[in-house]
């Protein structure tokens, strides 16, 4: 009984992080035990009194899961199919080339004839109808067949019970293909050499909350209410209420996934660009103001961004121009309507 009380306390202080400020042992006890209700000074009396149901109460709670035990499990939640896992790797090797991953990606013929039916959508407005696997790669590269594979594999992962009131994960994935349109219609823009690469951060970015959702349902609710009740923004409520965030759980699973730094890092800071490191902050920043241009517009779950601003040092580091971002925020809703062949 009384390890389970050290255990809970110990974790309470684990959980703070470095972005919020730690709270003191009083505080922590006040607020997670009402430390009030717990002890009661006896009228005429120095001594304490106990109240002991709510003592035992808090002796024999459970522990909810903390960062390293989910990202210990993660694969329950989201695991790649090996053959999706094949084409990040040949895809992201400099010393591979297109019959390579020709080779990896024939293998699933049903992935294949994903992969073309995605190819032949409004989405890429091609003039003719790819029928074959090696056209398709030639056109649009192999980043841009990872991508689709990748997006054939996460889509089926958003499914499930609401994740809070008035969102299911679809609206998640809605979300989550909107920043990766939004994202790269910005590199496409401004001729970054990270077209491909937004447009998978951008798919990617928020899947650490799919983890939370699956993990920590209920805390996940709370965390929601919370933000949307203060107008706080949603990481730092995150690791109030559960000490890490799902910048932190994107980060374990793109590493879990083999994909490069700059991919990693851009979501390990999409909603903190400015503490990236410096040779990633471009694309962090990008990933940030995409985000926040979707999550005003409405598009899909929008909460963990709708009180996020676009600042001065976001626009430097990428660099863009306000006015190219005013000229992206009024086309956002085109963007997301020509992305539709993802939803399904
Ligand atoms: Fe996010
Ligand atoms: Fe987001």
């Amino acid at each position: 009984m009384l390890m389970s009380f050290s255990a809970s306390v110990l974790r309470f202080f684990t959980r703070a992080s470095k972005r919020t400020p730690r709270p003191g042992f009083h505080e922590l006890l006040t607020q997670h035990t009402g430390l009030s209700e717990l002890f009661r000074v006896v009228p005429g009396n120095a001594a304490l009194e106990v109240n002991r149901e709510l003592f035992m109460s808090i002796l024999t709670a459970p522990v909810p899961l903390g960062l390293k035990q989910i990202v210990d499990s993660i694969d329950d939640v989201a695991a790649l199919p090996d053959v999706t896992m094949r084409i990040i790797q040949t895809a992201d090797d400099p010393n591979s080339n297109a019959f390579q991953l020709l080779k990896v990606v024939s293998h699933d013929p049903a992935l294949v004839a994903k992969i073309l039916k995605l190819v032949n959508s409004s989405f890429y407005g091609l003039p003719n109808k790819i029928a074959s696997l090696d056209r398709a790669i030639s056109l649009l590269g192999m980043g841009g067949i990872r991508n689709l594979a990748i997006a054939s594999s996460v889509s089926g992962m958003f499914r499930g019970g609401e994740l809070c009131a008035g969102y299911g994960p679809r609206d998640l994935w809605t979300h989550s293909i909107a920043v990766a349109v939004v994202a790269r219609e910005f590199a496409r823009k401004l001729k970054l050499p990270i077209v491909d690469e937004a447009f998978l951060v951008g798919m990617l970015h928020d899947l650490g909350l799919l983890v939370i959702h699956q993990k920590l349902p209920k805390e996940l609710r709370a965390i929601c209410e919370e933000s949307q009740r203060q107008e706080r923004g949603f990481s730092e409520v995150e690791r109030e209420l559960i000490g890490f965030d799902h910048q932190d759980l994107g980060t374990a699973l793109a590493t879990r996934w083999k994909f490069p730094a700059s991919v990693v890092n851009a979501i390990a800071f999409h909603h903190h660009p400015a503490d990236a490191p410096e040779e990633h902050r471009s694309a962090a920043s990008l990933i940030c103001i995409a985000d926040t241009l979707c999550c005003h517009a409405d598009e899909g779950f929008n909460l963990t961004a709708c009180n996020q601003q676009i600042d001065e040092q976001m626009l430097a580091a990428v660099p863009v121009t306000a006015e190219v971002v005013v000229e992206i925020q009024n086309k956002v809703k085109d963007l997301v309507a020509l992305a539709c062949p993802f939803s399904g």
